[in-house]
C-alpha cells in the first residue's frame, strides 16, 4: 500500500472488494440489459435536440464529420473504461478506478467532477423533456401556461414543472429496484431504435443532395466546435460501468455492454445526421428544439413526426432513469469511502436501493431543472466528462505499471498508445468549449477541495486502514 497518510493514497483492489461486499447491491444486470443500459444513456437529447442547433450554428451538414470525431474520442475512451470496468467491478466507475490508480485526492475530484457531469445532465435532459411534452400537449390543444414551463425568470417562467414531475417519476422506479427499473429501460430504448430507424427509413426516401452543398459552411474549424457539442449525445455509455455491482458476470459482461452500445449509438448518429441534413438544409434547424420530428413534418409526413416526438420522449426518459441511476451510484461510493456522509450510502432493506442519496440526487435535479436556464449547462455536462475521460485514461497506463500481474478480463489494445491518443482528443474537446464553461468548472473544482480538505480526508475510510495496518 502506498503511504496512508498522503493525499496520493491508492486503495488496493482487494480492499475494494470486500468493502464492496458488505454493502451490497442485488446482482439482476447480464449483457443484454448492460447494452441496454447504455443505449439507454446514450440515445437522448443530444441527437433529438442538439443536432439541429448545432448543423446550424457550428457545423452544417459537415456536423455528420462533427459525430465522427466525437464518437473516435469516445471510443479510445471506452476501451480503456472497458478495462477497468472488467478488472475493477464496482460501482462509482471512473471515480473507484482513480481510487486505485492515481490516489485519493484525484479519486475525489473525479468523484465530485461525475457529480456535476450527471446531475448537469440530468437537468439539461429533464428539460429537453419537458419541451417535447410541451410540444405534443399543445398539439392536442392542451396549452400549459409559461409560468409553469419556462426556468424561473425567463419568458415569464416561474418554475418548469414538467421536469420536476418526470424526475419525480424516475426517482420513484429508481426506488423501488434496479430489476423493475431496467425491465422499463428495456421497453423504452425498443421504442426509442424503433423510432430511430424508421426516422432513417423514411427520411433516406427525402434526401436531397444539393443539401449537403456546401457541406463545411463554417469550414474546418466548424466540425471541431460542433463535435464538443455533438459530445454531449455520447455521454451514457460509461454509465454502465457505474452498474459494476449489479452485473452478474462483470468481467465478461461490462466490456460487452460499454463497446457494443458505444459502436450501435455511433453508427446510428452518424446515419440520422446524414438524413437530417440532406432532407432540408442545414439553416432550416436554425429555431427547432425538435429538428428529427420537424424535418419530417417540413416534408409533408405528420405521422412520421409526431411518432418520432413520442419516440423521443420515451428515449429522453431512458437517458433520465439511466443518468440518475449512475448518480446516485456515484454519490454511494464516495459515501461509502468516507469521503462524504455515511448516510448516502446506506442500502434500503426491503428494497436494496441507496434511497437517501437517490432521493437527494433527485431534489438537486429538480432544482436545477426545475428553476435555472440550462443552455449553458449541457456544456458543463461535457467539460465534466472529458475531464472524467482524460483521468480514467491515464489510469489504465499507471495500473498497466503499477499492477502489471492483475488479472484484465478485457485488455485495452495497444496501450500506452490508445489512452494517449483518448487524452489528447478529450483535452483538444475541452479547449473547444467556450471559456465560460471551463470557469465555472474550476469553481466547481475549487468547491470540491474546500469540501475534502474539511471533511473528506478526515472521515476517509482509509484512515481506518491505516489503524488496522498499525494495530
Ligand atoms: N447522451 C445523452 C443524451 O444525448 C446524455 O441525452
Amino acid at each position: 500500500m502506498s503511504k496512508t497518510n498522503s493525499i496520493f493514497r491508492t486503495k488496493p483492489i482487494e480492499s475494494l472488494l470486500a468493502e464492496a461486499s458488505k454493502k451490497s447491491l442485488a446482482k439482476v444486470l447480464g449483457p443484454f440489459e448492460l447494452t441496454m443500459l447504455g443505449i439507454g444513456a446514450i440515445i437522448g437529447t443530444g441527437i433529438f435536440v442538439l443536432t439541429g442547433v448545432a448543423a446550424a450554428n457550428y457545423a452544417g451538414p459537415a456536423l455528420i464529420l462533427s459525430f465522427v470525431v466525437s464518437g473516435i474520442t469516445c471510443t479510445f475512451a471506452a476501451l480503456c473504461y472497458a478495462e477497468l470496468a472488467a478488472m475493477i467491478p464496482i460501482a462509482g466507475s471512473a471515480y473507484t478506478y482513480g481510487y486505485v490508480g492515481l490516489g485519493e485526492i484525484w479519486a475525489w475530484i473525479i468523484g465530485w467532477d461525475l457529480i456535476l457531469e450527471y446531475t448537469v445532465t440530468i437537468a439539461t435532459v429533464a428539460v429537453g423533456w419537458s419541451g417535447y411534452v410541451v410540444t405534443l400537449l399543445s398539439a392536442v390543444g392542451i396549452n400549459l401556461p409559461p409560468a409553469l414551463t419556462n426556468p424561473f425568470g425567463q419568458d415569464g417562467g416561474i418554475v418548469n414543472l414538467p421536469c420536476i414531475v418526470i424526475l419525480g417519476i424516475v426517482i420513484l422506479f429508481l426506488i423501488k429496484g434496479m430489476s423493475e427499473s431496467s425491465k422499463l429501460n428495456n421497453i423504452l430504448v425498443l421504442v426509442k431504435l424503433a423510432v430511430v430507424i424508421l426516422f432513417i427509413v423514411i427520411g433516406a426516401g427525402h434526401i436531397k443532395v444539393a443539401n449537403w452543398h456546401p457541406f463545411f459552411p463554417y469550414g474546418v474549424g466548424g466540425v471541431f466546435k460542433g463535435a464538443a457539442i455533438v459530445f454531449f449525445a455520447y455521454i451514457g455509455f460509461d454509465a454502465v460501468a457505474t452498474a459494476a455491482e449489479e452485473v452478474k458476470n462483470p468481467q465478461r459482461d461490462l466490456p460487452i455492454g460499454i463497446v457494443a452500445s458505444l459502436i450501435i449509438c455511433t453508427l446510428l448518429y452518424i446515419i440520422v445526421t446524414a438524413v437530417l441534413t440532406g432532407i432540408l438544409p442545414y439553416s432550416a434547424y436554425k429555431h427547432t428544439s425538435a429538428p428529427v420530428s420537424y424535418a419530417l413534418q417540413q416534408v409533408g409526413i405528420s405521422w412520421g413526426s409526431a411518432l418520432v416526438s413520442v419516440g423521443a420522449l420515451c428515449g429522453i426518459t431512458s437517458v433520465l432513469l439511466v443518468m440518475t441511476f449512475g448518480a446516485t451510484r456515484i454519490l454511494f461510493s464516495l459515501s461509502r469511502d468516507g469521503l462524504l456522509p455515511e448516510i448516502f450510502s446506506d442500502v434500503h432493506p426491503k428494497f436494496k436501493t441507496p434511497v437517501k442519496s437517490t432521493i437527494l440526487i433527485g431534489i438537486i435535479t429538480m432544482i436545477l431543472a426545475g428553476l435555472l436556464p440550462v443552455s449553458r449547462l449541457a456544456e458543463m455536462a461535457n467539460i465534466g466528462t472529458l475531464t472524467a475521460f482524460i483521468i480514467v485514461s491515464l489510469s489504465v497506463i499507471i495500473l498497466r505499471k503499477k499492477n502489471p500481474d492483475m488479472e484484465r478480463p478485457f485488455k485495452c489494445p495497444g496501450v500506452p498508445v490508445t489512452p494517449l491518443i483518448s487524452v489528447a482528443f478529450c483535452a483538444f474537446l475541452v479547449y473547444q468549449l467556450p471559456v465560460f464553461t471551463k470557469e465555472v468548472f474550476i469553481i466547481w473544482l475549487a468547491i470540491g477541495f474546500v469540501i475534502y480538505f474539511g471533511y473528506g480526508r478526515k472521515h476517509s475510510e482509509m484512515n481506518n486502514e491505516v489503524s488496522n495496518e498499525m494495530n
